[in-house]
């Protein structure tokens, strides 16, 4: 759908009044209106990533209160708590002209058509001629807001639904207005994808989009049949999580999470728009959603849904009685001994079960399926963007397409087709396949095959002359071959660039602990110190390389530790980044003491707050904490975009030098005292915590020397090691993955 306009006629209008493109190459001011649930959570997330953010709501009052609360949500909306106060709030009765000079005007008030529809046309007088216009609504129709709207405002004029909460999902669907033009829906693109950190699938201008139209019909689905199979909602959630591919709040959970009330909205929307949808009276509400609808219990927002928390536990509404009951833990081994098998065998198995389990999957799973092949060619331009929104907006492991071709399109639509091939994906009118799309920006480090291994070390290859190198090993964990390893392949090339990364869930979760309560059971402390020198000396090694750090997930203890020896680290900014050696006993053995005490040495307060920090077992929960807290360097990025880690890394990779490290600067004597006094004041802390900010402090406060440093970190380590209280705590991590307070 293209605009009415000719393309030699937008030319020259856009060279007058400038272009859409042309101001999305640079603009960073931002103005949401609505600041409900989504206004806020997209205000925050644009401000964390260093947008000018003005955010309006109805009235002063509504909008302070709104914000408010977005200051207090969980998850965060913000990483650190200083953003927030970067955001500029008004009022749409006294602000509305603070629109002017946005680069970007983002709507995302009410769900009604006629309440956006006259706020647009307040906007059309005030908003800059080249901004860009949009709205957040979850499925009114786009042409249809901008009906009574001019040409420049059409034009400039797109759908960004955003996912709730914006910070943490990463999918925004993008919908033209059926006015714009070609270069201003590539220039959208780019700059939702490039600057805003989304990932972007282009949808059309159909009622809920792909989400919305797709999903609320696959969770009404779900609820439907548990209730003609008369199954509970734990059996429901339990086929419906991790067994077919999907978080664990599997069907009913989701209800809750989502809101009843949201969910019959959508769907009376739908109804109403799509009468000739012969799969539309699935949207018809479940008798269970209407009793709950009707006592009001709507799900989270209200405390109660299908499940009702009671402290820790949670009641059931039971689909028969209508009462809430206590939990029935479900009894489905088709589904908890399949759980390891890749998805297309659970799916083929839970299909051809000849229980509940294999009932509730073919009346449910095959209709769904059913239904997306059926949606295919009016709700969307590709059928790999249908299957991503799934994946991306829904959590699924694979979207409806990618599972018809693991079960088989004969077993499910009675045809032979195969959406995906080499030839690439099935176009939505099926006619022909068309390419694959692979973004190569957004590619995981596990989208590049490897190329060789050295004992645990795995090789890939990036291009641009950069590899990848990590360690295959659980979560990233570093045990002392893997250092050998590492030290090893960094002597074959000592001028190859690399990236030092991990493709599993984390970059790392530490040293291999298992390791340290070998030796301090068998008192072999020579095995320990040795272990210490070879990290140590991996990280010297390190700092005079080519390397750059890529650091997602967890990033702690000994390969933090590496991470912190390279020139360069890039982190992304969910990544939880710390030293929390304290809490099984420890202090950082590998350079860790050394590293943090030169980047906190210009000041004994500074150096004092490290000290308390890392007696306390810190971690930073995001990146950007982490930077406030000294764990990165001032050539140290944090990086947005979820998918797009190895990229950035890869570039910083192409032209990292090593550099010099800091000069070593003494701490006045009296520096002792203030971290004593600070370890006394430190809440929480047990006589075993200050006993091992006592080490840190020895070592940080009274080393003379770089050396000195390394040794008595080696030195400390030890003498925590034939502690008992450190032995406790090093069992007790492994056996139960807490830290034990002692
Ligand atoms: P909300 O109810 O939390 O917030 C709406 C805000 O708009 C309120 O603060 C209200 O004061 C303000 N408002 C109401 N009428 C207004 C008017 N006439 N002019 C200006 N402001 C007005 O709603 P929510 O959930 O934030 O939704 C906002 C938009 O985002 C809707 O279009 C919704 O469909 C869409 N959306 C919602 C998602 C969700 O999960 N809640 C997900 C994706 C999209």
């Amino acid at each position: 759908m293209k605009g009415s306009q000719e393309p030699f006629l937008v030319g020259i209008l856009s060279s007058i009044v400038g272009s859409l493109a042309n101001r999305l190459k640079t603009g960073n001011t931002v103005c949401v209106i609505g600041a409900g649930t989504m206004g806020s959570g997209i205000a925050a997330h644009l401000a964390n990533i260093g947008f000018n953010v003005t955010l309006l709501d109805l009235t002063t009052h509504s909008v302070h209160a709104c914000f408010d609360r977005a200051k207090s949500a969980k998850p965060p909306h913000f990483f650190v708590k200083g953003t927030a106060d970067k955001i500029r709030l008004g009022s749409i009765e006294e602000n509305l002209d603070w629109v002017k000079g946005a680069d970007w005007v983002c709507e995302a008030i009410v769900e009604k058509l006629d309440a956006k529809r006259s706020l647009y046309e307040k906007l059309e007088a005030l908003v800059d001629e080249d901004a860009l216009l949009s709205t957040n609504t979850s499925g009114l129709e786009i042409s249809l807001l901008v009906k009574d709207r001019s040409d420049s405002f059409k034009r400039r004029f797109f759908g960004t639904h955003f996912f709730n909460p914006p910070r943490y999902l990463k999918l925004l669907e993008l919908i033209e207005s059926g006015f714009n033009s070609d270069e201003d829906s590539a220039a959208v693109l780019e700059f939702l994808e490039q600057r805003v950190a989304r990932r972007v699938v282009p949808a059309l201008d159909t009622p809920g989009f792909i989400a919305n139209r797709y999903g609320m019909w696959s969770m009404y689905q779900a609820t439907h049949i548990a209730e003609k199979l008369q199954l509970s909602p734990e059996q429901v959630d339990l086929i419906t999580g991790p067994f077919l591919g999907r978080p664990r709040s599997g069907s009913f959970r989701l209800n809750d999470i989502v809101g009843l009330d949201i969910m019959e909205d959508i769907a009376r929307n739908q109804m109403a728009r799509c009468p000739e949808d012969p799969y539309i009276g699935t949207l018809v509400n479940p008798k269970s959603v209407d009793y709950l609808l009707s006592q009001g219990n709507i799900g989270d927002k209200a405390g109660k849904g299908f499940y009702d928390k009671i402290g820790r536990d949670y009641l059931t509404f039971d689909l028969i009685t209508h009462a809430y009951r206590q939990r029935i833990e479900p009894n489905l081994p088709t589904v908890t001994d399949n759980l390891r098998n890749p998805l297309a065998e659970r799916l083929k198995l839970g299909l051809a079960a000849k229980d509940e389990v294999g009932e509730f999957m073919r009346l449910y799973l095959l209709p769904a399926l059913r239904y997306a092949d059926y949606l295919k060619g009016s709700i969307c331009h590709s059928i790999q963007g249908f299957d991503r929104v799934m994946q991306w907006g829904f959590g699924w492991e694979a979207g409806p397409f990618e599972m018809i071709d693991m079960i088989g399109a004969a077993n499910v639509l009675g045809t032979s087709k195969q959406y995906y091939s080499a030839a690439g994906q099935l176009k939505p009118d099926e006619t022909d396949h068309f390419l694959i799309v692979k973004e190569p920006e957004f590619r995981s480090l596990a989208d590049y095959p490897i190329v060789a291994s050295h004992g645990l070390v795995d090789v890939r290859e990036l291009g641009e002359g950069v590899q990848s190198i990590e360690l295959r090993t659980k979560m990233g964990s570093v045990p002392p071959q893997g250092v050998e390893d590492l030290h090893a392949f960094l002597d074959i090339n000592p001028e190859g660039r690399y990236v030092l990364a991990s493709s599993t869930r984390a970059f790392s979760v530490g040293f291999d602990l298992k390791f340290f309560l070998d030796a301090i059971e068998r008192e072999d402390w020579l095995a320990i110190e040795n272990a210490l020198e070879r990290l140590q000396s991996l990280g010297e090694k390190l700092a005079t390389r080519r390397v750059v750090a890529a650091l997602h997930g967890y990033a702690l203890g000994g390969g933090l530790e590496l991470a912190l020896s390279c020139p360069q680290l890039i982190a992304l900014s969910d990544a939880q980044i710390g030293l929390p050696e304290a809490k099984v006993g420890l202090i950082p053995g590998g350079r860790g003491v050394t590293m943090m005490r030169q980047r906190c040495q210009d000041g004994p307060q500074m150096m004092r707050d490290t000290i308390a920090q890392m007696t306390s077992g810190y971690v930073a929960s995001n990146a950007v904490e982490a930077r406030q807290n000294g764990f990165l360097r001032s050539q140290d990025k944090v990086i947005f975009h979820p998918d797009m880690l190895i990229t950035r890394a890869r570039e910083m990779a192409k032209v990292v030098e090593p550099v010099a490290a800091p000069e070593w600067r003494q701490m006045p004597p009296f520096t002792a005292g203030m971290v004593d006094e600070k370890l006394k004041e430190t809440d929480g802390l047990t006589a075993y915590d200050v006993l091992i900010g006592e080490q840190l402090k020895h070592c940080m406060v009274k080393s003379t020397s770089y050396e000195d440093c390394v040794r008595l970190e080696r030195e400390r380590f030890l003498i925590l090691c034939q502690r008992p209280e450190t032995k406790a705590r090093i069992a007790h991590m492994l056996e139960t993955g807490k830290p034990l307070k002692n």
